[in-house]
């Protein structure tokens, strides 16, 4: 394991769970949702990145948002924290326990509740993995507003919770614009019935949003509905090679200006990125003859084939007459779309393959964005394999420090320079990840004092023993 609790000590304010509690519990939740099975516990005391490890002795598996409350409602009373888990694949230590926190899994609630074919609002549980649910809609004639790399394990619940970004933020905007609205449960066992089915509704202060992106720590998501678009016949995706970030940065307007409304995705990886995935992904394959030192993903999405087509072939050729791209090819179907797919989406997972990595999410004014990477490189020498990718059309820069094995040394090189430099260059240390447990202490490099003074009051109104997901989010010092 590499950085686990770190300097975080125990908050020791908090109960140590006793049989008593396991008995109460199981009398809420029946004997086989409360499980003690340590071989069964590894898994939801680990993090998908096999990075942070916590020792919680206790999983939860509620099935109503009821139970979710009475849970909730006991702890709150005892002093027992909390952490919420999802599909456990966040990526900044949130999901799973620090110390011995009780961990509530939102896995039993997966059912879809309604699904309005005229408005294309979805109303699920939070636990609904986000495939299953992009299956469900397929079928109806719908797509979800969010793609990500985990889809296969991730919940709705979660992806709300993290405000997940993911691959057609570009076309569909964040979950801030397409959740219309969630229930969520509070520290105190309050079910709050938000669950709005309205695209507009103006009738006060919007309180769903506080649940979007705050990771578990001001309430637990128990249904999320959810504006989906239409799925649209025609799909296109193009593999393109480019021999600098900046003409990346160009295509990328020229892409925007280009092909407009069909535009659904606008995903880059650097060389060392596609070599990582060749060498570590079965299937991967270029596509190209030879390697380059940029690669773009673009997706269009449209209604109308060969209008579509015709868009995408014009600015492809302008592209390449004006040298934005040097070489590039455009899938035939549906199997070679996915293998281009997997380019970009098997990054993560080649990482992982790959050793240790350090992990950075940052979102960083366009022009300057690659110039981190090229620092980073020059300040690790070869004592590290430095990697970019990410979201370019939304400004998402993914560093990610790839080593043989954690190393301290390596650390303090890269901490707190990358935070530093993304502060003075006026970016967000965290784009789409969050902070959960690692970057916690780091907030302030992208907000300011009096935000997140804020911030720690909202926690304390709602959450005011700090039992759901602590030492996550917010300082410790602030709000304990
Ligand atoms: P978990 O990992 O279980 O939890 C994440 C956080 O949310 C934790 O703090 C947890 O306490 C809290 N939480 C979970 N469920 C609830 C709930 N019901 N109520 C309250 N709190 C809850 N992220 C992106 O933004 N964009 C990407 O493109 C992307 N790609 C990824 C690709 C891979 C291969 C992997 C492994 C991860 C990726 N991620 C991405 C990160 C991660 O998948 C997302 O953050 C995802 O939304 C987390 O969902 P989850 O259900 O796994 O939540
Ligand atoms: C991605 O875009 O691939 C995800 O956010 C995961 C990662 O950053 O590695
Ligand atoms: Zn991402």
């Amino acid at each position: 394991f590499g950085s686990m609790a770190g300097s975080v000590q125990r908050n020791p304010r908090f109960s140590k769970l006793n049989d008593d509690d396991v008995r109460y519990l199981e009398g809420i939740l029946g004997s086989k949702n409360v499980v003690q099975d340590e071989d069964k516990l590894v898994t939801s005391n680990t993090d998908w990145m096999h990075k942070y490890k916590g020792s919680s002795k206790l999983l939860l598996q509620p099935r109503t948002a009821d139970q979710v409350s009475q849970i909730l409602k006991y702890c709150n009373s005892r002093n027992l924290a909390v952490v919420p888990q999802g599909g456990n694949t966040g990526l900044v230590g949130g999901s799973v326990p620090v110390f011995d926190e009780v961990i509530v899994s939102l896995s039993s609630m997966n059912k879809i509740i309604s699904f309005d074919k005229v408005s294309g609002i979805l109303v699920c549980e939070a636990g609904c993995i986000l495939e299953n649910i992009m299956s469900f809609l397929d079928n109806e004639g719908f797509i979800m507003p969010l793609d990500l790399g985990a889809k296969g394990s991730c919940q709705i619940g979660g992806n709300v919770s993290t405000n997940a970004g993911g691959l057609r933020l570009v076309r569909y905007g964040s979950l801030h614009g397409s959740v219309l609205g969630v229930e969520a449960v509070l520290a105190n066992g309050t079910v709050l019935d938000m669950l709005k089915t309205l695209r507009k509704d103006n009738t006060g202060y919007d309180l769903k949003h506080l649940f979007i992106g705050s990771e578990g720590s001001l309430g637990i998501v128990t249904k999320v509905s959810i504006l989906t678009p239409p799925k649209l016949s025609s799909v296109n995706v193009a593999f393109l090679a480019c021999k600098d970030y900046s003409s990346c940065q160009k295509l990328l307007q020229e892409a925007k200006g280009k092909l407009g409304e069909i535009l659904s995705a606008f995903e880059f990886l650097d060389v060392q990125s596609m070599n990582l995935v060749l060498n570590h992904m079965e299937g991967a394959r270029n596509p190209l003859p030879s390697l380059h030192n940029f690669y773009v993903l673009i997706e269009t999405t449209g209604s109308d084939e060969s209008s579509d087509k015709q868009k995408l072939e014009a600015f492809l050729l302008g592209s390449m007459e004006n040298e934005l791209i040097s070489d590039g090819v455009l899938a035939q179907d549906i199997n070679q779309a996915s293998s281009f797919w997997l380019l970009r989406e098997g990054i993560p997972e080649a990482l992982m393959r790959a050793g240790a990595v350090y992990k950075y999410d940052l979102s960083i004014p366009l022009e300057h964005m690659y110039n981190l990477v090229e620092e980073m490189r020059s300040r690790l020498g070869n004592t590290a394999n430095v990697i970019g990718y990410g979201h370019l059309g939304d400004g998402n820069l993914h560093l990610n420090i790839s080593t043989s094995h954690y190393d301290d040394k390596i650390l303090s090189h890269i901490e707190p320079y990358v935070y530093e430099w993304t502060s003075k260059h006026r970016g967000s240390i965290s784009a789409e990840h969050g902070l959960g447990l690692m970057k916690a202490n780091e907030i302030f490099y992208s907000k300011s004092h009096e935000t997140v003074q804020v911030m720690a009051s909202i926690k304390n109104l709602l959450d005011p023993n700090h039992i759901l997901n602590p030492y996550k989010v917010l300082p410790q010092s602030l709000i304990s």
